[in-house]
């Protein structure tokens, strides 16, 4: 086998990726699909941006890092979970909340909306990419604004899709896409779910903790029953953990509905301190980027496990 390649024209190629000439021409012009200018479209490329309606087999692994619960780690495992899988893949982290907390670690100056992509409200959805930050090696970060708050009510059916229709030209570019979510239950939680293939929920080792756990759970249970079969859950991480005595308890209270990661992430102070000086975690305190990497193993591990 050589690396020929079949070249196909426009109406072969909407036949090929299944669309109707008119859907596959807009889809030419949205998505900016190399050979829209010659009319001559590759088999690869086709392959790259349709592969989501052909087949299953992504390329990358998409996890929203979600709980509805306000203050249980969601960001945090989310920017330092990406920082360790980044040593080794290339990572995108999206910043999935209109308080936009991850964004202001990395980004001082004011972004674009990120509404103005995704064809909310009769919008048309522009290709999300130029919207994309690199803020170190392996790492890209889609950053949020406050008007992602303006997603709030489905008018279409179209409007759960919309991050899983933004990201799907991306999702060959990336190993990893890590979703941090908001902290509510709503159409901003449901296009995240809708758009994900694993959740990973993190759980702040206190009292309270469970509370609200199985309203998560029931709206994971409905999504994967409604929009999203291949959503699949990795588990819970235990996070701001101080010691044996709180976690018997809490790991069995949680463990009624999800699976728990054996690594927990530890209470640390240089958490706080590296989000306060808008720095890496491994820039500040190698020992809690430890804790990461684990966590990134483990996360890895389970994947491969829920992939066979
Ligand atoms: N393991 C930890 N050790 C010490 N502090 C932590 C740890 N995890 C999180 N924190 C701190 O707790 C606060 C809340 O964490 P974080 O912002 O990650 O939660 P969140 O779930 O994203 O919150 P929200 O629901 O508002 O989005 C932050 O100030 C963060 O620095
Ligand atoms: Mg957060």
């Amino acid at each position: 086998m050589g690396n020929i390649d079949t070249v196909f024209d426009l109406e072969e190629a909407a036949k090929f990726v299944g669309l109707s000439l008119e859907e596959f021409k807009l889809r030419v012009f949205d998505l900016k699909i190399p050979g829209s200018k010659s009319g001559q479209f590759k088999k690869s490329v086709l392959t790259k941006y349709f592969e989501s309606a052909n087949t299953e087999g992504y390329d990358s692994h998409v996890i929203a890092i979600s709980n509805q619960k306000g203050g249980e780690g969601k960001t945090t495992i989310s920017l330092y979970l990406a920082e360790a899988l980044a040593e080794n893949h290339k990572v995108l982290l999206i910043d999935w909340d209109p308080q936009a907390n991850a964004t202001q670690l990395f980004i001082s100056e004011d972004v674009p909306s990120v509404m103005d992509y995704l064809g909310y409200r009769g919008k048309k959805p522009k290709n999300i990419e130029p919207a994309i930050r690199n803020i170190s090696t392996n790492f890209d970060l889609l950053p949020s604004t406050l008007e992602l708050a303006n997603l709030t009510t489905p008018y279409e059916r179209d409007d759960f899709e919309l991050l899983k229709e933004a990201i799907l030209p991306l999702r060959s570019s990336y190993e990893y896409i890590i979703i941090d979510c908001p902290p509510s239950l709503g159409l901003i939680l449901e296009n995240a779910l809708i758009c994900a293939d694993y959740i990973l929920v993190p759980i702040q080792t206190r009292a309270f903790s469970l509370q609200g756990i199985r309203d998560l759970y029931e709206t994971i249970q409905k999504i994967q029953r409604k929009a999203n079969q291949r959503l699949k859950l990795l588990g819970a991480v235990l996070n701001q953990f101080e010691g044996q005595k709180a976690l018997a308890g809490l790991a069995e209270g949680v463990k009624k509905y999800f699976p728990v990661f054996d690594t927990v992430i530890q209470r640390r102070e240089s958490i706080p301190q590296a989000q306060a000086k808008m720095s890496f975690l491994s820039k500040i305190d190698l020992t809690t980027m430890k804790n990461f990497r684990e966590l990134a193993s483990e996360v890895k591990e389970k994947i491969n496990v829920q992939k066979n």
